[in-house]
């Protein structure tokens, strides 16, 4: 069977049973801070399941796309994915039990056609939380199934997706040894202090793993034998000559294929490679795909010409197709950054190295602090090398270097600075006139959220939906350079903090300021209130360069920009 077709088939089921179709929801989940991506179907549903109304009724069903990053170690077996697709139905307070099981039951057997005898059935054992699941053992019994194993919470029991949430025991359906579905019995909150409140209502969630799935129906014993998988391991077998049949190279194989598809699906939601949350993710999986592929030779500009079998696979995920561009463009930009690094930092540990037995925890810490050399490339250079490398010494010198920074952050001015010299001085003032000029080029409501400044760059947060163009950021930085030359002088005048925000003078979103304010002109450009300091005149400042423009949060751009 197709994934096309099985899509299909479990919607329509459920819809033959009273269910609405509901839209595959982003990646990025909305309202949980708690987790960085959305890991089941059910987790865009939270509130509902907690009680609120839902506007298209109690009994739901749909395809979703997931990721689940506690699995990335696990991948390279036959079975774990970071991204995947899961088929749910649910009932919000509307059925239990009874009919789920018996819905469950019907698919299996009459529309996927699989023989009864070879379902094995799990059901919770019972503990302090909750009773053991006799009720469920019996219905699954009344249909003729057999094989029904009692287990305890690590495995009969799901939720919440976050810290805190909807959870509750589940019944899991196992064919050929692999869990394919699952059905959970919704009917606690775990709160955050991890009490387990019962629910307003009994909610039935239950979730089928696509590429699972897929692989029983087709007689696969490997996940990525099937259609969602097969065409990435052909290119790679293609590109790079190697074959997919000995063990060592299916490991290897199946990570490369399963970080790029995830790659590809985080990119697609506008996240960019960074140093944390989502951007964090997007960047290791880059890396390490990369990683991985330096395994089986060295070569160049590797996971890029991966992408396009993703999209071929997928055809039905519109968003996709439509940011294509800049999904290439992420990919390649991460791999040629990684490229460098990797350049760099292996010169570091040839010289490092050299006539050394052992490579020191301040050293190993080095590569991969300054030069972003993940740990499993420096513990394989150490072994190809012959080289002692103690993961104790690392995590002793990255405990030091954390303590270090947080008590550097802690000494930092409130005003975003790390010092007072002419070139933060200058720095300061060149983001007013950015500032400006952003509200200028995109549009009046753009306010800042935030700023940070070294002697070297700045940093400036600010409200935008989008990615700017790069037009757009040649025109910003066209207009700073504009007022820079146009020589304006920097007055400071002080008012009580209402007159200046009455008279719709630039502030920071959500700051505290005092009653009464500094406020700094540049010429008739900019108006802002702020603590300074500021050059004289605008000419000081020099020749103004924007570097990057990136997502910091939600909503929320980022701008890296120097002076020259
Ligand atoms: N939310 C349940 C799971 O992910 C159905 O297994």
């Amino acid at each position: 069977m197709e994934r096309k077709q099985l899509i299909k088939k479990y919607l329509k089921f459920f819809e033959s049973k009273g269910h609405k179709i509901i839209p595959n929801a982003s990646l990025i989940p909305k309202d949980d801070p708690t987790v960085l991506f959305t890991t089941a179907g059910m987790h865009p549903l939270v509130p509902y399941l907690l009680g609120q109304k839902h506007p298209l009724g109690k009994k739901l069903v749909n395809i979703q796309k997931c990721i689940r990053t506690t699995d990335i170690e696990e991948v390279g077996d036959a079975t774990h994915h970071t991204f995947f697709e899961m088929l749910g139905n649910w009932s919000l307070g509307d059925y239990w039990k009874k009919e789920a099981i018996e819905m469950s039951f019907e698919f299996l057997t009459k529309n996927l056609n699989i023989p009864k005898e070879k379902i094995i059935i799990t059901c919770f054992k019972g503990d302090k939380n909750a009773k053991k699941d006799i009720e469920s053992e019996k219905i699954w019994k009344s249909l003729g199934i057999k094989k029904i194993k009692f287990l305890g919470k690590k495995d009969n029991w799901w939720g919440p997706a976050g810290e805190t949430g909807p959870c509750g025991p589940d019944s899991e359906m196992f064919v050929k040894g692999f869990e394919i579905w699952n059905n959970v019995f919704m009917q606690y909150d775990k709160d955050s202090k991890g009490n387990y409140n019962s629910l307003k209502q009994k909610n039935v969630d239950t979730g089928m793993g696509v590429e699972r799935t897929l692989a029983i129906l087709n007689n696969l014993d490997d996940n990525y034998l099937t259609e969602v998988w097969k065409p990435i391991l052909d290119e790679i077998e293609h590109l790079f000559g190697i074959s997919y049949n000995s063990e060592k190279n299916k490991r290897i194989m199946r990570i490369i294929a399963d970080h790029t598809k995830a790659a590809v699906f985080i990119a697609a939601e506008g996240i960019i490679p960074s140093n944390k949350e989502q951007g964090y993710i997007l960047r290791k999986l880059i890396r390490r795909a990369y990683t991985h592929l330096n395994k089986i030779g060295h070569y160049r500009n590797l996971i890029v010409p991966l992408i396009g079998t993703i999209f071929e696979i997928y055809p039905d995920y519109k968003h996709l197709h439509s940011q294509k561009d800049s999904i290439y463009k992420i990919i390649k930009e991460e791999e040629n950054k990684f490229e460098l690094t990797l350049d760099k930092g292996l010169r570091i540990f040839e010289k490092l190295t050299k006539n050394k037995k052992q490579l020191s925890g301040k050293n190993s810490f080095l590569l991969f602090q300054s030069y972003g050399f993940p740990l499993e490339i420096i513990e394989d250079l150490c072994k190809e090398n012959k080289i002692r490398f103690s993961a104790k010494d690392f995590q002793k010198e990255q405990v030091q270097h954390q303590k270090l920074s947080q008590t550097a952050s802690a000494g930092k001015f409130k005003s975003g600075l790390a010092d007072h010299s002419e070139k933060t001085t200058k720095l300061h003032t060149a983001t007013h006139l950015l500032n400006e000029a952003l509200r200028s080029v995109l549009n009046k409501n753009i306010n800042q959220r935030g700023s940070n400044i070294t002697s070297e760059r700045l940093r400036f947060d600010f409200n935008f939906p989008r990615k700017l163009t790069e037009q757009e950021i040649k025109k910003v930085e066209n207009l700073v350079n504009k007022k820079i030359s146009n020589a304006l002088t920097i007055k400071r005048e002080e008012m009580p903090l209402k007159k200046a925000l009455a008279s719709g003078i630039q502030s920071e979103f959500g700051s505290k300021y005092p009653n009464k304010v500094s406020v700094y002109n540049i010429g008739n450009f900019s108006r802002e209130i702020c603590t300074g300091p500021h050059v004289k005149n605008t000419k000081e400042i020099g020749k103004f360069k924007i570097l990057k423009e990136e997502s910091s949060a939600a909503g929320i751009r980022r701008i890296k920009a120097v002076i020259e």
